[in-house]
């Protein structure tokens, strides 16, 4: 239906188009798939729902999905992480897409309802941070009155979900028990939306097989790490340009996105810190010569606070009230509850620019907060560079094509694509850098108990 999205401004297509094209070229894997399957479609007839940060590396994704035969309908996953070109070449190109960035909490909610309305109804979701499947989800729970939750928003951001379930079920009663029973599967992006799959099974409450792609080793072991280490100064100097050398950072948590971040800074020249409550990755960041600390010890003289670990309340309101004049603080976890945001609202915020504040504390110090407490290297710069995001979303299609074509082979489970996909990946990503392999004699491919062709490693193995 022409006119069906709603984008900052359809004129930036052609801007969009120039730094598709561009990014086409760092996609060896996405450009492989749409060789290896642009004529047989093996996603037609399905209508996938895409709720993931709408930059130009997502265009790309989204162009393959279409190339494979899919209908495609798209909403970012964040407020603040849609590169507007982006979304304006998709939409020109004649997929609905949703998405501006600085969107608030409302238009969220709304752009993710406008992303599963196919006339036919959306049969798979493909997610990042489970955003689409807890909307259909919550909603057929409320729909069947199992849950009275809706009843108490506790936040600004349950207000908003539950105030567009309520809106959706007058508009089309019974319709998210229906959308539900359609979808044959969920593919999930990130480390936070898995757990909430997880959760969900553990609760007896996953109504569809879920792929866990942040999982696949060419995802989170690159994406979370080197895409971090790329995209996390970036996203600091884009926002406050200041020297990173000499400074004191601290990252709290050292899981794949803590390494890649503490990488980050440590490249700049900052001198960084790290917080961590797992000591497997406590004695992981020390091996790797980072000094391992209590915030607490070093909230008053560090420059530079990121949060990486995808829990919440880690850095809170007394922290805050602590730092120094001018400490930079920001998160790149996927919420933004991993700073207590909401508990600096009574303050006096000085906007300096989209998505950088100042913040007076009743100290009189200033902090300055990175895209209100969410990820920063998305919503201060442009997220992970298109090499990267190449292997991630090779394994977003493969799991796509897995759950449409054989979705009814799986149970109501999580599952991770099988390690001769995640080897095919990372085979797909070699020639472009000029990665020379080594191939396996017979006998040595025997001797270590593999086959010559893979996979190369025991499913226990944890790179
Ligand atoms: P992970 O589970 O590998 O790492 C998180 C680490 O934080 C763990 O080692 C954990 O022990 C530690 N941790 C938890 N609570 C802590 C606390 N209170 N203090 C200190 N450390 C603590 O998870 P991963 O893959 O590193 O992802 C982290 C977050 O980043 C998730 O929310 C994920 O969805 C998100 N993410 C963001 C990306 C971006 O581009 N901004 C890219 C990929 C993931």
């Amino acid at each position: 239906m022409p006119g069906d999205y709603i984008v900052k401004d359809i004129a930036l297509a052609e801007f969009g188009r120039k730094e598709l094209d561009i990014a086409e070229t760092e996609m060896p894997g996405l450009m492989a798939l749409r060789d290896e399957y642009g004529e047989s479609k093996p996603l037609k007839g399905s209508r996938i729902v895409g709720s993931l940060h709408m930059t130009i590396q997502t265009a790309v994704l989204i162009e393959t999905l279409v190339a494979l035969g899919a209908d495609v309908r798209w909403a970012s996953c964040n407020i603040f992480s849609t590169q507007d070109h982006a979304a304006a070449a998709i939409a020109a190109g004649g997929t609905p897409v949703f998405a501006i960035k600085g969107q608030t909490l409302v238009e969220h909610w709304d752009y993710l309802d406008r992303s599963f309305q196919f006339p036919e109804g959306a049969n798979l979701i493909l997610d990042d941070g489970g955003d689409a499947t807890l909307y259909v989800l919550l909603g057929a729970r409320v729909e069947a009155g199992e849950t009275d939750l809706i009843e108490v928003p506790t936040s600004e951001e349950e207000e908003a979900i539950f105030n567009q379930i309520k809106k959706r079920m007058a508009e089309s009663p019974g319709w998210f028990t229906k959308t539900r029973d359609a979808i044959k599967g969920v593919s999930e992006e990130t480390t936070t939306g898995v757990h909430r799959l997880y959760e969900l099974v553990k609760e007896g409450q996953l109504p569809f097989p879920a792929i866990n792609v942040n999982d696949s080793v060419t995802k989170s072991k690159f994406d979370n790490k080197y895409g971090c280490k790329e995209s996390l100064v970036d996203g600091i100097r884009r926002a406050t340009d200041t020297m990173m050398a000499g400074k004191v950072a601290v990252v709290c948590g050292y899981g794949d996105v803590g390494k890649g971040s503490a990488a980050s800074l440590r490249g700049a020249g900052a001198r960084v810190k790290v917080t961590e409550v797992d000591p497997i990755c406590a004695l992981q960041a020390a091996m790797d010569g980072f000094e391992v600390v209590l915030l607490e010890d070093v909230v008053d003289s560090a420059d530079i606070f990121i949060t990486t670990t995808g829990n919440k309340d880690v850095i809170r309101i007394e922290h805050m009230r602590e730092m120094k004049d001018m400490a930079i603080v920001g998160n790149i976890g996927h919420f933004d509850n991993e700073i207590q945001v909401a508990n600096l609202k009574n303050h006096k915020w000085t906007n300096i620019k989209d998505q950088v504040d100042m913040i007076e504390m009743p100290s009189g110090n200033r902090l300055i907060l990175l895209s209100e407490g969410r990820l920063l290297n998305l919503g201060n710069a442009t997220g992970h560079p298109s090499f990267v995001m190449s292997a991630s979303f090779t394994n977003q299609v493969l799991a796509q094509i897995e759950l449409w074509t054989r979705g009814e082979t799986y149970k109501n489970d999580v599952y991770i694509l099988p390690k001769h996909l995640d080897e095919k990946v990372a085979r797909l990503h070699l020639e472009r850098i000029g990665v020379k392999l080594s191939k396996l004699a017979p006998e040595q491919a025997a001797y270590i108990g593999v086959t010559p062709e893979g996979p190369f490693k025991p499913e226990h193995y944890r790179y």
